[in-house]
Parts: structure tokens; sequence; C-alpha cells
């Protein structure tokens, strides 16, 4: 079967063991959705965030790019905190990399990758105020600290966003939760107690 076409025939059987097991199901999601979730990971094809939470559709609001960076000045990510904290009023935003991250990886790498390299730039930055640190390291334990520190560090920029600030001044009940996931287990992992108001971003 063509590589595309199995897609297409792949979604028809899916979409007729849904409406089996719950007649409603689309009808429901088509009215509204209402997650509770916001996921801000990576890109990386092995990390699906619906797959490892083992939620279905409709439970989980999706934004991913490569090393799942959150820069102030990305309107993307902005927009997407935006509406999941302000419209949908989700109650946790979470933050989740993963070792092994081709993305971290380029970032420790000192050649040029392209553009890429600009938008690792924060990551760049981390790898030098975490020097001393990540030298002490073996190779392979440097890359997976970078990892977790590239996590904690991405979830206190969503912290320090003025979404979710006002959201807090508000007193709108928000945790953000840095997670890590093993690829070679399937486990994810929390790095740190989640962020649940401005005083606790710098607490780990
Ligand atoms: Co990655």
């Amino acid at each position: 079967m063509d590589r595309i076409d199995k897609l297409i025939v792949n979604n028809a059987i899916w979409a007729k063991k849904m409406r089996e097991s719950d007649p409603d199901f689309f009808s429901r999601l088509a009215n509204q959705q209402k997650p509770r979730y916001l996921w801000i990971g990576c890109s990386d094809s092995r990390v699906p965030a619906n797959q490892i939470t083992g939620l279905p559709p409709g439970e989980v609001f999706v934004h991913r790019n490569v090393a799942n960076v959150v820069q102030e000045s990305d309107f993307n990510v902005l927009a997407v905190i935006q509406y999941a904290v302000d419209v949908l009023k989700v109650t946790d935003i979470i933050v989740c990399g993963h070792y092994g991250c081709g993305g971290v990886q380029a970032a420790l790498e000192n050649f040029r990758h392209g553009i890429i390299d600009n938008w690792l730039a924060p990551i760049r930055t981390l790898t030098r105020v975490h020097k001393s640190e990540l030298y002490s390291l073996e190779d392979n334990q440097r890359l997976d600290r970078l990892c977790e520190l590239n996590v904690l560090s991405q979830a206190r920029h969503v912290a320090r966003t003025t979404i979710v600030e006002d959201a807090w001044e508000r007193g709108q009940l928000l945790a953000i939760h840095s997670w890590i996931y093993r690829l070679d287990q399937g486990i994810l992992n929390p790095l740190r107690k989640p962020i649940e108001q401005a005083t606790d971003v710098e607490l780990i």
C-alpha cells in the first residue's frame, strides 16, 4: 500500500473503532474541547503527548517545537499559552523534554547546523551558565544533564510569562510541571515540584 494511503486507511479503522466503543465520542468532541492540560514538548516523533500519557483526543492541548523551547519573544508559544490559560482554563502546563534530545545535542556542539542554531540560542546560553557542572561530566551524562536543565529553564520561562503571572494574580489555579521522558524506557519523570505560584519559581 502507498505510504500515504495507509494513513487514510488507518484513520478509517481508528474512527470506526472509536465509534463502536463510544457512539457519541466524535459528536461530543465536535461541540467543544475542554482539555485540562497544556503540553509543551519536543517535536521528536518518539514523544507523542497523548500516547505516552494515555490521553484520548480532547484531553490535552499541545505545542511542540525542537527541544521544547519557550522564548518570551515567540508569538507561537505565547499564543498557545494564552489560549490555554485564558480561554481553555487549563489547570496544568507540562513542559516535557526527553533524554537524548537532538536539539539539545546540537546546542552542545561547536559547529554550525543552520537556522536551528538561532532557535537553540537559549540552550547554548544554558551550556555557558552551567559550564563547570556540565564539563565535569562524561559526554553522555553531559547531554542528559543539559536535557534536564533545559526543561527546568523552559518551565521557569513559562512561569514568568505575563500570561501566567496574571493568571496567578487573579487567583487562577495553575501548576507548571517540569518533566523528562526516557526514550529507552518509555517513562516520564518529574524533575522538581510543580510551580504553583510566582514564589515557587526559584525553588527546586
Ligand atoms: Co528532542
